[in-house]
């Protein structure tokens, strides 16, 4: 174990914001407004086609100043510094965190440990660009010999949420010139999602990508195994029936070689499972799975949008790497966003964190962004293995604010919890529409949407004061605002911006580890469950010893018995 470090709350600037917050923390929204005029102008900042409003968050400019210290005494610039370069920030895994170097154009420069990066970067997209060619141009043929129509990403967290994600996003951006290939996911071990797609899709044009850094999960596995299983059995009876030109030639290897494609950082373990050595795309165990969408993990959002648009979401996301590395703490995009989340989990006890974008392209943001912050930041021991005397990732959920604003709103607007939101919209829309009468209803939506947007963030911090004096009004009809909230404006939704917007993200997310000094880069809380699963797995197939679990555990799985009636144990 590392000698013991200074703990972040010993820190000088941490004490002072304690005191700080003392003060600060009676003071509603409201008067914050009212004593400065030019608080919009001091907390916004307009960078990558993102402008970030700050300005309805809980704090003054002496606030910033602190925070700013803060930053400062828990060495975030050289950490930054550290994490471009590719030092060995994942410390607990021994490894760099360079989804950063995903991004890099081709012709930047970046050795780390003697290996030169970018070129292999960039060879691996080249690779990836020659499937993506292929299936565009329809020449990629099942073993029958038929086009792909649809190709099913199965793969779960970060080798699914970061493309489901972007391509939901993104799908305005789908190439008009190009062979028709549908992209679908399926993530859950229970197979419900899948089960779904292998009664629509006809096996002989669906290709599957076997999505998985480890190659060990699970979840994936056990769905690739169901779809190999679902293709050899309808493939051979259909080449019994004599259906298929070739009928006598499809043997499992031609279905295995011709329906899959692997992605992943183990390319033995593609082999073993089956995957031919030119259908598999490799990445690297730098690149964490939650930061990994940039690479050959993307290869389904390069299949939605083409490898140009592709290329223009890493652009977006440089633009952004390049602004963290070098733009001055007190205008820095990510360190800002993160300070503001420390100010709130430290030192004003706001631990619910919602993520309301009022865009229904950004439908699956909030659940990529839950694995993003929960599964980087939530940690209770520091890089040195120390627990934790403070609070570190707050709860984060969220959904589409228009459709959260008929579910969840009234917790945030009358509940007891102090919830800090984050609003995101962007502020052009629907110009490429060719209709007039549909681009004017629609564009007159997208008004209703931002009319909406920037009405909640208003109410959330002025409470019943947003409103014009009507009278008195029962207990059961005033807001008491105070809520504190981020607005991020999108210039438009782009493969840019969006690049952008995601690697603030990225970024804000390894600013506030550094100053919980936490390692962001494992994800060792998860490992638990996995073990006990096949452990449980075992009992419940009757192998294992039911007698030594606890009561709620025999309990349930012999509920499950009785339904299945096959009593065992
Ligand atoms: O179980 C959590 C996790 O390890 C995530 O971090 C990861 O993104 C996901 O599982 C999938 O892992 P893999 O890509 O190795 O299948």
């Amino acid at each position: 174990m590392a000698s013991a470090k200074a703990t972040p709350d010993t820190l000088p600037a941490w004490q002072t914001l304690t005191q700080h917050a003392q003060a600060i923390r009676h003071i509603h929204l409201k008067n914050l407004f009212g004593d400065d005029p030019e608080r919009w102008s001091h907390f916004t900042r307009h960078v990558a086609g993102l402008t970030l409003d700050l300005s309805k968050q809980r704090w003054d400019d002496d606030t910033l100043e602190h925070l700013l210290g803060l930053a400062e005494e828990a060495g975030v610039p050289g950490a930054i510094e550290a994490l471009l370069s590719g030092k060995r920030v994942n410390v607990s895994e021994n490894r760099p965190a360079l989804h950063t170097a995903l991004r890099l154009p081709a012709d930047a420069q970046l050795e780390v440990e003697g290996e030169d990066i970018v070129g292999a970067v960039h060879d691996s997209l080249a690779q990836m660009e020659r499937l993506v060619q292929r299936l565009h141009a329809g020449q990629w043929r099942g073993a029958t010999g038929k086009p792909i129509r649809h190709v099913v990403n199965l793969g779960v967290g970060g080798s699914d949420l970061g493309p489901l994600m972007v391509t939901h996003a993104l799908a305005d951006y789908r190439p008009s010139d190009i062979h028709p290939v549908e992209v679908h996911f399926a993530s859950t071990m229970d197979g419900s999602q899948l089960a779904d797609y292998l009664t629509r899709f006809n096996p002989e044009t669906t290709l599957f990508v076997l999505s998985s850094k480890s190659f060990t999960t699970i979840d994936t596995l056990s769905n690739a195994n169901t779809a190999r299983d679902w293709l050899l059995g309808r493939l051979s009876r259909h080449a019994e029936a004599g259906e298929a030109p070739q009928a006598h030639t499809i043997s499992a290897e031609l279905v295995v070689r011709q329906h899959f494609i692997g992605v992943s950082a183990s390319p033995e373990k593609m082999s073993e499972w089956g995957i031919t050595p030119d259908h598999q795309l490799m990445f690297w165990e730098w690149v964490g799975g939650r930061y990994s969408l940039w690479g050959t993990i993307g290869l389904p959002i390069a299949l939605v949008i083409g490898m140009e648009n592709f290329r223009a979401l890493l652009s977006g996301a440089h633009a952004m790497d390049t602004h963290f590395k070098t733009a001055p703490m007190a205008d820095n995009l990510p360190v800002l966003l993160g300070l503001a989340g420390i100010w709130n989990v430290n030192f004003l006890d706001i631990r619910a964190h919602s993520i309301l974008p009022y865009d229904g392209r950004l439908e699956y943001f909030a659940a990529y962004l839950e694995q993003l912050e929960m599964e980087s930041n939530g940690k209770s021991v520091t890089r040195q293995g120390q627990a934790v005397s403070y609070s570190t990732c707050p709860v984060l959920w969220g959904q589409l604010g228009p459709n959260a604003q008929h579910a969840f709103y009234q917790l945030l607007h009358q509940g007891t919890q102090p919830v800090v939101c984050d609003f995101i919209a962007p502020l052009k829309r629907y110009d490429e529409i060719e209709d007039p009468d549909t681009r004017r209803h629609l564009k007159a939506q997208h008004r209703l949407a931002l009319a909406n947007c920037f009405a909640q963030s208003r109410v959330l911090m002025l409470g019943d004061d947003a409103l014009e004096e009507d009278g008195p009004r029962p207990e059961h009809k005033r807001y008491r605002g105070n809520q504190p909230s981020t607005t991020v404006l999108l210039d438009k939704l782009t493969p840019a911006t969006l690049g952008a917007l995601i690697a603030l993200y990225e970024h804000k997310v390894f600013v506030q580890a550094v100053i919980w000094d936490i390692n962001p880069f494992d994800q060792w809380g998860v490992e638990l469950g996995k073990q006990i699963a096949t452990d449980t797995q075992a009992i419940i197939e009757g192998e294992g010893e039911l007698a030594r679990l606890d009561a709620s555990s025999r309990g349930l799985i012999e509920a499950f018995w009785a339904a299945e009636q096959t009593p065992r144990g």
